[in-house]
């Protein structure tokens, strides 16, 4: 199946879609991570766009469908997992078009919903492991040893950049005006599933996969 995890900053979008990387052997495209990736590789569009993401706004749609456009080439083992992509109406159009030149469709657009305060912890106690990708939080998901990467043993533990509180208010703000309205359009097009993304990371995991299960 291809499927989209659509949701606010702080969901629970990549920590769930490494899950279905795991568990099901889907390919998750992530632009957030394909940006960080340009970010620290210095490359001339990483460098242009590296202060707009630290502030917390969205990157030109131009950009994120050409990164996701060369990704969807290189196909996609059981499916594709769209992690923060589409955010904006041209980008979901975009992706349609993409889709239909494979021959393949969209299966499910799973939105995740979580209130801001909720948001707010969570992004603020986040940090990842700088080898695998692993992500962790403070409170509800610790390393089990200080500093070591549960998965890959890294102690390269680390934050994000745009993981701060005026940053994040920009995230938010840009989701509410700009990503929203995805929800009304794959409403529309009769693919939307609402989840509560505020219950536990496996309880999540669960209806996640009851939305794929129903799926062929
Ligand atoms: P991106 O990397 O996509 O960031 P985001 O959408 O802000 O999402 P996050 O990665 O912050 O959150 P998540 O939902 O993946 O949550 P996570 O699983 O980590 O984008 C970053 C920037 O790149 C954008 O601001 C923009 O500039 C640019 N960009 C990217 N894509 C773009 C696009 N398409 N167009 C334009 N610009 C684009 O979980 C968060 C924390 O909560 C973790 O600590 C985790 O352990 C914890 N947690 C997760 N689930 C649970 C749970 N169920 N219960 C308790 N804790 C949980
Ligand atoms: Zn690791």
């Amino acid at each position: 199946s291809n499927i989209i995890l659509l949701g606010p900053p702080g969901a629970g979008k990549g920590t769930q879609a490494r899950k279905l990387v795991e568990g099901r052997g889907m390919v998750q495209l992530s632009t957030g991570d394909m940006l960080r990736e340009a970010k620290t590789s210095g490359t001339e569009m990483g460098k242009r766009v590296a202060e707009v993401m630290d502030r917390g706004e969205l990157v030109t749609d131009e950009i994120v469908i050409g990164l996701i456009e060369e990704k969807l080439v290189a196909g996609g083992g059981s499916g594709f997992i769209f992690d923060g992509f589409p955010r904006t109406l041209p980008q979901a159009d975009a992706l349609g078009r993409l889709l239909a030149r494979m021959g393949q469709k969209l299966d499910a657009v799973i939105e995740m919903r979580v209130d801001d305060a909720a948001l707010v912890r969570r992004i603020t106690g986040r940090f990842t492991c700088g080898q695998c990708g692993e992500v962790y939080h403070d409170e509800t998901k610790p390393t089990q040893v200080e500093g070591t990467c549960d998965v890959c043993g890294s102690h390269d533990l680390k934050r994000r950049a745009d993981d701060n509180e005026d940053s994040l208010k920009t995230r938010l703000m840009e989701y509410y005006k700009k990503t929203s309205p995805l929800i009304g359009y794959y409403y529309h097009a009769g693919d939307l599933f609402t989840i509560d993304g505020l219950a536990e990371i496996d309880a999540v995991a669960a209806a996640i996969a009851g939305i794929l299960d129903q799926q062929h």
